[in-house]
């Protein structure tokens, strides 16, 4: 089975200022704004769609392809993605730019300041599956990215007969109607959060049996509540498995993503799929940063036979470790 995984490639900063953003901004000078917060702590954290669906895919025992665009300071991350069974053949290393960035400084009253630099992801667009050996692949996943590129590559998936999971989550807050249902159409899952349902509804003026005339289903995660899926035929919903500890949340849905690939791509029923995601998120809000979990298969089918109870599945998923 072979998974290409698309999506941006990022480090995240995480700065903290010990002090408020209040008390350094003067509200009456903010035409004429020049600050600088002195922060004590700061970390960094392999982050990006890309390798945070790539990274929990490989946890599942799959061998996963990141297709994406990154820069200069990726080499430590690419090696990091290699040990742990990520494949970055696919991955392009643009030397004359920096990977993106997204850098936040968080006060003490939890208020933010962020920055998302594109850097060497802009090139993505740059990237093709006419130059891939199609008959290998059996899915890929379009993740927030370049918006050219994933424009580009749901064109791609469609006229080279791909299978392709959309996944637009924050992107649909910049995105217009054209974009949306040009990167939907004759997609196999548009997978969304709840949020982001309502925003997909309102942008294409459709409700979710109007999508569902352009995709083939419809993948919705609800936070603590679980998830649920819609297609032409049939319904189901999965509750969420317990968190021993809500940590962080940020990656979350990533994590629920690597699980829905795995289940696709192994073939299992819906709600099997359903309940494989919800379980590969769970470990996600129990740290922080998006690439800190870590489980063996064998703590893995625990975990969802704890939540769940048996299933056929569990003996199937063990034996298809890195089975490509
Ligand atoms: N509090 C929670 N307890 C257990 N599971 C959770 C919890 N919150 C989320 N999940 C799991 O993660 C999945 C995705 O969550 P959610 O709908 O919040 O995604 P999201 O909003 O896209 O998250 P993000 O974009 O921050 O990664 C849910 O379907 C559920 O399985
Ligand atoms: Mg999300």
């Amino acid at each position: 089975m072979s998974i290409i995984v698309t999506g941006s490639i990022a480090w995240d900063y995480l700065m903290r200022f010990p002090g408020y953003f209040k008390d350094h901004i003067l509200p009456e000078h903010v035409g004429n704004l020049s600050v600088s917060f002195l922060v004590d702590e700061k970390e960094r954290h392999r982050g990006g769609c890309g390798p945070n669906i790539a990274y929990s895919l490989a946890l599942l025992g799959n061998r996963p392809k990141l297709m994406g665009a990154a820069g200069l300071d990726f080499e430590d991350y690419r090696d990091w993605l290699e040990s742990v069974g990520v494949d970055t053949s696919l991955t392009a290393v643009y030397k004359d730019e920096f990977t993106a960035t997204f850098t936040v400084i968080t006060d003490q009253a939890h208020n933010q300041i962020a920055s998302f630099h594109t850097g060497a992801m802009a090139r993505a667009r740059e990237l093709s599956f006419h130059d891939l050996p199609v008959d290998e692949i059996d899915w890929v996943i379009i993740s927030p990215n370049d918006p050219e590129a994933m424009v580009k590559y749901a064109q791609e998936c469609r006229d080279l007969n791909i299978k392709f999971i959309y996944d637009p989550s924050q992107q649909l807050a910049r995105i217009d109607r054209d974009e949306f249902m040009e990167s939907l159409e004759g997609a196999a899952v548009l997978t969304v959060n709840d949020y982001e349902l309502e925003m997909a509804k309102k942008l294409s003026g459709m409700d979710e049996r109007g999508l569902l005339q352009h995709v083939d289903a419809l993948v919705v995660t609800r936070g603590a509540k679980g998830s649920s899926v819609l297609t032409r035929e049939e319904e189901h919903h999965a509750p969420a498995a317990k968190a021993k500890a809500v940590v962080e949340p940020t990656g979350v849905g990533d994590a629920f993503r690597a699980g829905l690939l795995t289940g696709l791509s192994r073939g299992y029923d819906w709600p099997t799929t359903l309940k494989l995601a919800n379980t590969a998120a769970v470990y996600v809000i129990e740290h922080v940063g998006t690439q800190n979990h870590h489980y063996k298969l064998t703590e893995f089918i625990a975990r969802y036979r704890e939540n769940f109870g048996d299933s056929p599945i569990l003996t199937d998923l063990l034996n298809g470790q890195n089975d490509s």
